[in-house]
C-alpha cells in the first residue's frame, strides 16, 4: 500500500475517553469501487454513514508492534452515498492499555498517542481515482466511548455530545512497520441467549449464559436518557452461590452504558471479557426489571474453520471435549492466550506449545499460528532467546525451558498437521537460533542447566506453597533441549538444509542426558524420558511411569508432563491405564472439573475443590486451555488417526483405533487438507465393530494387524478383550 494519508492524533486531551476522528465529504460522480485501508495505535472501529465498516473486532489485532503493525482493507463500495461521513473511534487496546505492566517495550508503546492512519481509495466509473486520507481536514473529538480498556472494560455514554471538535493533528507515526493483515480476522462467531436470571443469597441479580465464553454482552433496553446499565463479569459463583470476581485480580471487567431515550441496543466496541455470568449492578427501573431478553452474549474469536469432532458413549467425556473446544474459542483471539478474563490474557509460550497440536486438529489454525510465530521471530533477541510471552508485552525476555520451546514445537505441529513447509521455511532461523541460544546459555555442555524455569508448572507434586511441580528444572530443560534440537533436525531435512551439526548435538545431548539422569524421580520426568525417547530403555521407563501412577492413584503432572502423559503410557502398552486416567471422575482428573460443572478447561486441577472452596483467588482461571491438550490423545490414540511423518498433513495416514471396554462407542472425524478422515468403534454382537473412512492411502491397524488400504470406507471387527 502506498499511503498518501498522514498519521493523525486528536488535538485535545482525551483523559479516559477514546477519540473519534471524523471526515465528511460529498461526491456526485458515480462510484465503481471504494476501498478503505485503516490501522491505529490501539484498536479501532470505523463507521461509514452510520454503518460499521467490516466485521473485524479488535482491529488491527495484536502483533509485536515495534516491528509489525497490521492494517486492514475493506471494500466499502456499498456504503457510499453522495454525502458521506466516515468516523473512526480508537480505543487503547493492546497498544496503549494496561496490558504491559513490566516490560520496557510495552511501557514505551503507551507513550504514543491514539494515532489513526486511514485512506479511502475511490475509483469512479470513469476510471478516475481519488484518495481521502487522514490529515488535518479530519476532525477529532472525544467520543461517546468514555473509557475502553482490555482489562477494565468499557463505558459508553449515549447522551454525550463533545464540547469541541478540532482539526486532527499530524504526527510522526510508524511507517516502516506497517504490514497487510496476516492473521485470520477476529469476528463475532455466535450469539448465546441468557439461560436464566436469578438472585444470589447476597441479593445480587445475576444472568447465567450457561457457557463460559470470550466476547461481550449485547444489551437491549427501553430507558430514559441518563439511566444506567452497569454489568460486572464472572466465570463462577462461589460456594455460597454468590457472584465471584476475585480471580480477575486487578481486571475490573466492567461494562457501563448510559442510556438515551427509547429502545436501544449496545455492545462494547473496543474490548472483550471472559465470563459465563454477569451481575446487574444498575438497570433502568431497578435491577429486578432486567429480563433474560435484555441480554445476549456474543462469542468473539479468530475466524478458523472447525475441523475436529468427537463423541463417545460417555457424556462427561463429551463435555470435556466440548470444554476443550470452548477453551480454544476463548483463547484464540488473535494470539494464543493463557486466559481471557484476568489481568493477563497474554501469549504465554508454554501454554501455546502444550496446546498447539490439539488446536491444529480442532480448527484449521495454520494462518493463526503463522502470524503469531512471525511475531515470535521478530521478538527473538540477537542471541536467540524468545522469552516467555509473545508479543513480548509483559516481561523483558527471560528464558524458560518448555516455554521458549514453543519456537520449535509450534511450527512443527503446524507442519505435521497441514503438510505445508511454508511455516518451517518462515520459522527455521527462529527454531535454530532458539537451540543455539540454549547452547550458549547453559552452564553445562549438552544439557540445559542453570537459569530460572517454570518447571512442571502447577504439577501436583509441588512442594507446599509453590506453583512448580517437583520435577527437576535441569531435567526438564535438558529434555526439551534435546526435543527442540530433534525438531530443528527434522525441519532441516524437510527444507533440504545441512543440519549435521545439530545431528551431532542431538546425539551428544542424549548421551549427556542419559548419564546425568539415570533415575527418574517423578511422573513428569518419566513422561519426558519416554515421550522424547531419551530413556535408554523406554519400555522400562514407561513401566516405571505406570507403577508411579498406580502408586499415586492418579496423575501428578503439571503443564509439562500432562500433555504427553497418556501417550507415554499407551505407546508402551499401558493403554488401559491411560483410559483409567482419562475416565477418572474424582479429583485429580480431567473429568473432575466436568463433574463440578465446568464449561471450559480449568487452570488448576482443583480450581474448585471438593468442598466447594476455591484453591486460591490469585491464580485461578477457569478458562486456561493447557490441560485440554488431552484431546490430541482422543484423536490420535483412542480413534487412532495418526499423521505419518513421511507424509505430513495426512497425505497418508495410519489409523490404529484403541477401543476400551469402559466406553460403548467412540467416534472421531478430522477434516484434513486431503479430506475427512473418520474413525469409530462400537460394541456389536459381542465384537468391536470399527468403521473407518479415509480420503487417502492408509494403513489401518486393528488389534495389532496391519491392513494397507486405498481411499474408501472400511469395516472391521475384533474381539472384545
Ligand atoms: C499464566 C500461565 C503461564 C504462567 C507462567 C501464568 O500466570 O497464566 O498459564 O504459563 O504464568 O508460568
Amino acid at each position: 500500500m502506498d499511503w498518501t494519508a498522514k498519521w493523525i492524533k486528536p488535538a485535545m486531551e482525551m483523559e479516559e475517553a477514546c477519540p473519534v476522528f471524523t471526515k465528511e465529504w460529498s461526491t456526485d460522480k458515480p462510484i465503481k469501487e471504494a476501498k478503505l485501508f485503516v490501522t491505529a495505535l490501539g484498536v479501532y472501529e470505523a463507521e461509514l454513514n452510520g454503518k460499521r465498516v467490516g466485521d473485524f473486532i479488535m482491529a488491527p489485532g495484536w502483533t509485536e508492534y515495534f516491528e509489525r503493525l497490521q492494517y486492514q482493507e475493506y471494500d466499502v463500495t456499498e456504503l457510499l452515498q453522495e454525502q458521506n461521513v466516515l468516523t473512526v473511534t480508537v480505543g487503547r487496546g493492546w497498544y496503549r492499555g494496561r496490558i504491559g505492566t513490566i516490560s520496557r517495550k510495552q511501557k514505551k508503546l503507551r507513550e504514543n498517542p491514539p494515532g489513526l492512519l486511514a485512506e479511502l481509495v475511490l475509483v469512479y466509473q470513469d476510471e478516475s481515482e481519488e484518495r481521502i486520507g487522514t490529515d488535518t481536514s479530519w476532525q477529532s473529538a472525544q467520543s461517546r466511548v468514555r473509557l475502553s480498556e482490555i482489562y477494565d472494560g468499557e463505558t459508553y455514554d449515549a447522551c454525550y455530545e463533545p464540547e469541541e471538535a478540532l482539526p486532527a493533528v499530524i504526527f510522526d507515526g510508524p511507517w516502516n512497520t506497517l504490514i497487510a493483515q496476516q492473521g485470520p480476522k477476529v469476528i463475532e462467531q455466535e450469539r448465546i441467549a441468557a439461560a436464566r436470571i436469578f438472585t444470589t443469597p447476597k441479593g445480587e441479580t445475576v444472568v447465567d449464559f450457561g457457557q463460559e465464553i470470550t466476547g461481550y454482552v449485547e444489551i437491549t433496553v427501553r430507558a430514559n436518557a441518563g439511566e444506567i446499565v452497569e454489568l460486572s463479569h464472572a466465570e463462577v459463583m462461589d460456594k455460597e452461590g454468590n457472584f465471584y470476581t476475585e480471580n480477575y485480580r486487578s481486571a475490573k471487567a466492567k461494562y457501563i452504558y448510559i442510556c438515551r431515550d427509547g429502545v436501544q441496543s449496545y455492545k462494547p466496541k473496543l474490548t472483550f471479557y471472559g465470563f459465563r455470568y454477569i451481575r446487574i449492578d444498575q438497570f433502568p427501573g431497578g435491577v429486578t426489571a432486567a429480563k433474560p431478553l435484555n441480554f445476549t452474549a456474543i462469542v468473539v474469536h479468530s475466524d478458523m474453520k472447525r475441523t475436529g469432532y468427537f463423541r463417545s458413549s460417555n457424556p462427561l467425556l463429551n463435555r470435556l471435549f466440548d470444554n476443550v473446544i470452548w477453551g480454544q474459542k476463548g483463547n484464540f483471539l488473535d494470539v494464543p492466550t493463557d486466559c481471557p478474563q484476568r489481568d493477563e490474557r497474554l501469549g504465554w509460550l508454554g501454554d501455546a506449545q502444550v496446546f498447539a497440536k490439539t488446536a491444529c486438529l480442532n480448527y484449521d489454525a495454520e494462518q493463526f499460528f503463522t502470524k503469531w510465530l512471525a511475531d515470535m521471530a521478530v521478538d527473538q533477541s540477537e542471541d536467540g532467546n524468545v522469552g516467555i510471552i509473545i508479543p513480548a508485552a509483559w516481561y523483558d525476555p527471560k528464558p524458560s525451558a518448555a516455554w521458549g520451546d514453543a519456537a520449535t514445537i509450534c511450527p512443527w505441529e503446524v507442519y505435521m498437521t497441514y503438510g505445508n513447509p511454508a511455516i518451517l521455511q518462515a520459522q527455521f532461523v527462529c527454531m535454530r537460533k532458539w537451540v543455539d541460544f540454549i547452547t550458549g546459555y547453559t552452564t553445562t555442555p549438552y544439557l540445559w542447566t542453570g537459569g530460572e524455569h517454570y518447571g512442571d508448572w502447577l504439577g501436583l507434586d509441588a512442594p507446599s506453597g509453590s506453583y512448580k511441580g517437583s520435577s527437576r528444572d535441569d531435567f526438564i530443560a535438558s529434555a526439551f533441549y534435546a526435543y527442540s534440537t530433534s525438531l530443528v533436525i527434522k525441519a532441516g531435512h524437510v527444507l533440504g538444509k545441512d543440519v549435521s551439526e545439530y545431528e551431532a548435538l542431538y546425539e551428544a545431548i542424549k548421551k549427556a542426558f542419559q548419564e546425568a539422569y539415570p533415575v527418574y524421580e517423578t511422573q513428569t520426568e518419566c513422561v519426558l524420558a519416554v515421550h522424547f525417547r531419551l530413556a535408554p530403555d523406554c519400555q522400562a521407563a514407561a513401566k516405571q511411569l505406570a507403577e508411579m501412577v498406580k502408586r499415586d492413584g492418579h496423575l501428578m503432572t503439571g503443564f509439562v508432563g500432562t500433555p504427553y502423559l497418556l501417550h507415554a503410557l499407551s505407546d508402551f502398552g499401558y493403554t488401559e491405564l491411560a483410559y483409567e486416567l482419562l475416565l477418572r471422575e474424582e479429583y485429580p482428573s480431567w473429568l473432575y472439573s466436568v463433574t463440578k460443572g465446568a464449561t471450559t478447561i480449568w487452570e488448576h486441577w482443583d480450581g474448585i475443590m471438593e468442598n466447594g472452596d476455591f484453591w486460591s483467588s490469585n491464580m485461578n482461571s477457569f478458562n486456561h486451555y493447557a490441560y485440554g491438550a488431552v484431546a490430541d490423545w482422543l484423536y490420535t490414540v483412542a480413534a487412532g488417526i495418526k499423521p505419518v511423518e513421511e507424509a505430513p498433513g495426512y497425505a497418508k495416514v495410519r489409523i490404529a483405533p484403541t477401543p476400551d471396554k469402559r466406553l460403548g462407542w467412540l467416534k472421531v472425524s478430522f477434516e484434513s487438507r486431503h479430506g475427512v478422515i473418520r474413525s469409530s468403534w462400537t460394541k456389536a454382537d459381542g465384537l468391536w465393530k470399527y468403521e473407518i473412512e479415509t480420503p487417502v492411502e492408509a494403513v489401518i491397524v486393528i488389534a495389532g494387524k496391519e491392513h494397507r488400504v486405498n481411499a474408501g470406507r472400511y469395516t472391521f471387527y475384533s474381539e472384545i478383550k
